[in-house]
């Protein structure tokens, strides 16, 4: 629907693990970017694609609801907002056109250093903090274990020390924030890598060429990197 100027609209994370590597890909592909100024839409100057730098969190939402063609996000976040929407009777359509070779972490079960730990039946009661509830939830429900999850945004590694949670489900990449906070990663209950997605029921054909010429590229670059 926003598509009129029938420019591709790709969506990335304007900062965070995923940002460089993603403006790398895009880079490697051969776009030309002007990514110098703090800029919502960077466009780019060889070809009819437009870049929209934001949250990593809303990315899903912007390809599920077409407002962007393609994004760039971490399948935990992909996972969350699709079982969300699910759980609101929302749409949550999209293709996966690739598995990208970067933002790999695990999003796991963490608890304090001094405590014990012995499977998810250590969890019965407690509770957890999390950015990802449903995903958490999903795990508990499949673990049959009753424990209350608390929904934050950001510091969620803090919340054992403030005494706002037992436990956290957060993700972990070299580990280096956990242990900054005295917790220890017990339980995996999610792997996650980037992935590029694509927005159904794009028919724009000189979007599908665009598409249809980036891809040789992607698969190129990332075989180069092996
Ligand atoms: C995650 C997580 C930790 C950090 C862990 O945040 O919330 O803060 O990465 O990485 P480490 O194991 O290498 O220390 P992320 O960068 O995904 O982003 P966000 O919370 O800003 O969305
Ligand atoms: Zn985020
Ligand atoms: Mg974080």
């Amino acid at each position: 629907p926003a598509t009129e100027s029938k420019r591709l609209r790709i969506a990335m994370q304007k900062s965070g693990r995923l940002s460089v590597d993603s403006q790398a890909l895009f880079t490697s592909c051969g776009l030309k970017i002007n990514l110098r100024e703090q800029r919502l839409i960077a466009h780019v100057e060889n070809m009819d694609i437009d870049i929209l730098r934001v949250r990593d969190d809303d990315i899903p939402g912007l390809v599920m609801d077409g407002v962007c063609d393609l994004g760039i996000v971490g399948e935990n976040v992909l996972e969350e907002e699709s079982l969300q929407r699910k759980l609101d009777n929302d749409s949550f359509d999209y293709t996966v056109l690739k598995r990208l070779d970067f933002g790999g972490c695990r999003l796991s079960i963490a608890v304090p250093q001094e405590e014990n730990y012995s499977g998810a039946a250590s969890l019965e009661g407690k509770t957890i903090a999390t950015t990802y509830p449903r995903l958490l939830a999903r795990y508990l429900k499949q673990q049959g274990v009753n424990a209350r999850i608390v929904n934050l945004k950001g510091s969620v590694e803090v919340a054992p020390r403030a005494g706002l949670a037992d436990a956290i489900c957060d993700l972990v990449s070299t580990g280096a924030t956990l242990e900054a906070n005295g917790l220890k990663e017990v339980d995996v209950i999610y792997r996650s890598k980037a992935v590029l997605i694509q927005r159904k029921g794009l028919t724009d054909e000189r979007q599908l060429k665009l598409i249809n010429k980036l891809m040789p590229r992607i698969n190129g670059v990332m075989q180069a990197n092996e």
